[in-house]
């Protein structure tokens, strides 16, 4: 579904994503860890279209989307949440999943009244239904969190790509986030690629893990194995949590 050949990303002197290649398959979710700096966000920038790439090539279901703008990207199915919830504060986390709606390309004919009708199903998905009047600036994070996964799931996606949906969550509720990640990635025929600082958390969900490491990309297997490897274990020294 996704094949990821030779991608570079360089800001100033810092090479942020340094030829990476790697590829997913429809229906994996895969995980990418990597200490803070190693240059996942950037690699979720570059899929998603937010930046473009200095080298590489990106290709979405056998189509070469390397030029296409982040909207184009959009249309052919690819979503994607942010480290940072982005969500119109002065909204409430009805409108916000409502205009996300109104603007994706499924929504583009519907009116109001329908549009305010799929926003409920997705608020209600995540548990949200109960704060769909609330403004997204008075939520509290694990509610932000749920509001991003329910935006990004409303748009309808094939791809899905999260970043860090965890941070800032207690484990009961990085518990309950997990659980619907894996419940939407079944019932939606989602492809996910999930980003995540602390490695425990991706070790129970994902089936695969991607390692990144100043750039590289320095580990790709199943999480059991991958974090017993040297390099794996060397790139966390020094890190808090592991
Ligand atoms: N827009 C940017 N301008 C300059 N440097 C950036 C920018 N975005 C990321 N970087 C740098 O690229 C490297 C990788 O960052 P990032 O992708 O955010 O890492 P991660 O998400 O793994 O913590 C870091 O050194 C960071 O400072
Ligand atoms: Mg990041």
């Amino acid at each position: 579904m996704l094949k990821i050949s030779n991608l570079t990303k360089r800001f100033g002197g810092i090479i942020a994503v340094n030829d990476v290649s790697f590829k997913i398959e429809k229906g994996e979710i895969v995980g990418l860890i990597g200490p803070n700096g190693a240059g996942k966000t950037t690699l979720i920038n570059l899929i998603s279209g937010f930046y473009s790439p200095d080298n590489g090539k990106i290709e979405f279901n056998g189509q070469d989307i390397t030029k296409k703008r982040m909207n184009e990207r959009a249309k052919l199915g690819i979503a994607r949440t942010f480290q940072n919830p982005r969500v119109i504060s002065n909204m409430t986390a009805h409108m916000n999943v409502l205009y996300a709606i109104l603007g994706s390309e499924y929504g583009k004919g519907m009116t109001m009244t329908e549009a305010g009708a799929e926003a409920i199903y997705y608020l209600d998905l995540f548990g949200l239904l109960k704060k769909r009047d609330v403004l997204a600036g008075d939520l509290a994070i694990y509610e932000l969190r749920l509001l991003e996964l329910a935006r990004a799931l409303a748009l309808k996606p094939k791809l899905l790509l999260i970043d860090e949906a965890m941070a800032g969550l207690n484990p009961v509720e990085a518990e309950a986030v997990s659980k619907l990640i894996n419940r939407i990635r079944s019932e939606f025929d989602l492809t996910i690629m999930w980003i995540e600082h602390v490695l425990k958390v991706l070790m129970r969900s994902a089936e695969r893990v991607l390692v990144m490491h100043y750039g590289r990309l320095i580990a790709d297997g199943k999480p059991e194995d991958v974090v017993r490897r040297p390099e794996v274990v060397e790139a966390y020294i020094g890190e808090e949590e592991v």
